[in-house]
């Protein structure tokens, strides 16, 4: 299709959905849920694509997350800061379904019920996770590595005889352009520096067209220069995507956030901008006084 045809067809669906609005209901609050959605789609019309609440998590009698409750607004960079074991990477381990909890409610937009999808599947509803250590593999070139991303849900004998649409031609070089590896498309991923492995490995990621992006210490072990490269790739990222970004690297949060939450024992210590947070007696205590 056209993007002519595919901008008529967006504004006959608008037109069609304002039709239905004021035939079903009388407006105010009933009018965001007149709205289609079919089950598995992502709604996001209150605004937010995550949505944790009162969520408990305890390994073995020890509470890693303890009454959590947190959102994250659509397009939003949040950053998460905090003392190691404060459960930030559980955190992430629940969001992509990989620690379900013992209680609470997480929720993709206002309809998807992640606790009750598994691993693969909420990945495939459009939830990115990026452990800290790269794995990207070390042997096949930078190309071949956002290739196979595309592939992953498909059987080794679909991989074997895969061909890329024109399409899908498009996508890698735009994400090659976001990851700026365009001069290295034929070196062996194996080779690159390790700042250059973690853009791979986002760019794998982005091959998949994420919603919500969940990144763990991206940034550490980067020499400087890759930090703020990294810092500009996420600021770009923003607004397309959802983001989570957990760090420990303070300058790093000071360029890229806009709202910072301090986690703590397993629930929300503080929130607000950096400076406020910074400023904050508790978390002065528990976190950047020591
Ligand atoms: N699978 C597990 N089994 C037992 N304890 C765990 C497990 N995962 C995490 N924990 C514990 O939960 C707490 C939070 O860990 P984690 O989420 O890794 O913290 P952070 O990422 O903030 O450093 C830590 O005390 C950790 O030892
Ligand atoms: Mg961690």
């Amino acid at each position: 299709m056209t993007p002519d045809l595919l901008d008529q067809g967006a504004k006959r669906l608008q037109q069609h959905l304002q039709t239905k609005e004021q035939t079903q209901s009388s407006g105010g609050r009933g009018a965001s849920y007149s709205r289609i959605h079919h089950a598995g789609e992502l709604d996001v019309t209150h605004g937010r694509i995550l949505y944790m609440e009162d969520v408990n998590v305890s390994f073995d009698g020890f509470k890693a997350i303890n009454n959590l409750s947190l959102d994250i607004g659509l397009g939003e960079l949040r950053c998460i800061i905090g003392p190691n074991g404060a459960g930030k990477t559980t955190m992430m381990d629940i969001i992509t379904g990989k620690t379900k909890p013992q209680s609470g409610r997480v929720f993709f937009g206002s309809t998807i019920d992640l606790l009750s999808y598994s691993e693969p599947e909420i990945a495939k509803l459009g939830i990115g996770r990026k452990f800290q250590k790269p794995t990207v593999f070390e042997y096949l070139s930078v190309w071949e590595n956002l290739e196979l991303a595309l592939k992953t849900d498909k059987g080794v004998g679909a991989s074997i005889y895969f061909k890329l649409s024109a399409e899908q031609k498009n996508k890698l070089f735009e994400v090659i352009e976001t990851i700026q590896l365009q001069e290295d498309l034929n070196r062996q991923a194996g080779n690159l520096s390790h700042g250059q492995k973690q853009w791979l490995e986002i760019g794998m990621l982005l091959m998949q067209d994420p919603k919500l992006l969940l990144l763990d210490e991206p940034v550490a072990g980067m020499t400087d220069q890759e930090t703020e490269r990294t810092a500009e790739l996420f600021l770009s990222l923003k607004g397309k995507h959802s983001l989570m970004v957990v760090e420990h690297d303070m300058s790093f949060i000071k360029r890229i956030s806009d709202v910072v939450t301090v986690l703590c024992d397993g629930s929300v210590l503080a929130q607000g901008t950096l400076d406020q947070v910074q400023a904050d007696e508790r978390v002065i205590e528990v976190y950047l006084g020591r």
